[in-house]
């Protein structure tokens, strides 16, 4: 049905539902709605608290997409639910759409979750501006437009948890950070008037930090503010090689093989550079590297061309590398 320039269509949502003082397990509701293209996912919501089942919970406050609250998954993506407008939903999903809540583990009831692993890691960064204040300044302590560009990358983030509960790395180990935690730790290692000293130590540690990151970038996609989280941590990557404290692990072997490599061809040497991370452990790569081998992928180091514009490339690299290893 169309009125004017607004058009209804009729949507069958199964909702995710669950009372952990009451349900042994979850189950799913189904409700079915004329929806209209003017409205977003949480008028959805509240349709449902409101003319279905008052007992139905969810978090939201500010409307706006900037409190966070309102974060869950339709259709197993994650969403703002007062930014994303069913149209876009229905453009992308069809008319059964799956609404649940960012992590069925964590559910307490309904949409709402336990976040206690998201602000526990969250503290873990030291996510606020270390510097000796001077309690009667006598002038502004100025930030240059080009240094303040740096940190507003990430100073957007708005806490919603959807990068963090998309990630398969937090899923699979307790310890891990996460993407919200690092781009909070990229935000104030990106401040110049920051003094911490432990946050990047840190997030440079084994299994907690960036290191454990397998880039999927779930998390770019999962991000309603377009932060990018994978792209600050590997510019923390970048910040713990300049500060010379990056940790020898088949990670940074890989980026400091990438570099030998590049510095010896001026091309990168694929059998090489497995072996150059993975030392003794490359055994276990032995299976795919024959086949690679087969197919002319791997090339033998005494067989290793190098690139016509060594010499160029060497000077750049002399030039632009700020890494201490
Ligand atoms: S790119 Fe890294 S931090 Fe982002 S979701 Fe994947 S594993 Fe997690
Ligand atoms: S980085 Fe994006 S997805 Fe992650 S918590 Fe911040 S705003 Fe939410
Ligand atoms: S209600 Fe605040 S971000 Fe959605």
């Amino acid at each position: 049905m169309s009125t004017g320039t607004i058009t209804t269509q009729k949507v069958n949502f199964k909702v995710f539902r669950f009372n952990a003082d009451e349900d042994y397990l979850p189950y799913y509701e189904d409700y079915s709605m004329d929806v209209t293209s003017e409205e977003v996912v949480l008028d959805i919501l509240n349709r449902i608290k409101w003319d279905h089942d008052g007992s139905f919970s969810y978090r939201r406050s500010c409307r706006h997409g900037i409190c966070g609250a309102c974060a869950i998954k339709v259709n197993g993506r994650s969403t703002l639910a007062c930014k994303e407008s069913m149209t876009t939903m229905i453009e992308y999903f069809g008319n059964d759409l799956t609404i649940e809540p960012l992590s069925t583990k964590r559910a307490v009831k309904d949409m709402i979750i336990d976040k206690g692993d998201f602000w526990e890691k969250h503290e873990s960064v030291t996510p606020y501006l270390v510097t000796d204040i001077d309690e009667a300044p006598t002038c502004e302590n100025l930030v240059l437009p080009h240094d303040a560009e740096k940190l507003n990358e990430a100073d957007l983030c708005i806490q919603c948890g959807a990068c963090h509960y998309a990630c398969p790395a937090v899923e699979v180990n307790e310890d891990f950070f996460g993407p919200a935690a690092f781009a909070a730790a990229y935000r104030f290692e990106s401040d110049v008037r920051d003094s911490d000293t432990d946050r990047l130590k840190a997030i440079n540690e084994e299994r907690q930090g960036v290191w454990d990151c397998v880039k999927c970038y779930e998390c770019a996609e999962a991000c309603p503010k377009d932060i990018n989280p994978i792209e600050k941590i590997t510019k923390l990557h970048q910040m713990t090689f300049t500060a010379g404290i990056a940790k020898s692990n088949v990670a940074t072997r890989h980026a400091v093989g990438f570099l030998h490599s590049i510095k010896k061809h001026g091309l990168l040497d694929e059998g090489g550079l497995v072996l150059y991370s993975e030392g003794l452990g490359v055994v276990k790569h032995i299976p795919v590297a024959l086949k690679m081998f087969k197919k002319g992928k791997i090339i033998m180091p005494w067989n290793m061309p190098k690139s016509d514009n060594l010499d160029e490339i060497q000077k750049l690299i002399k030039s632009s590398s700020t890494a201490k290893f």
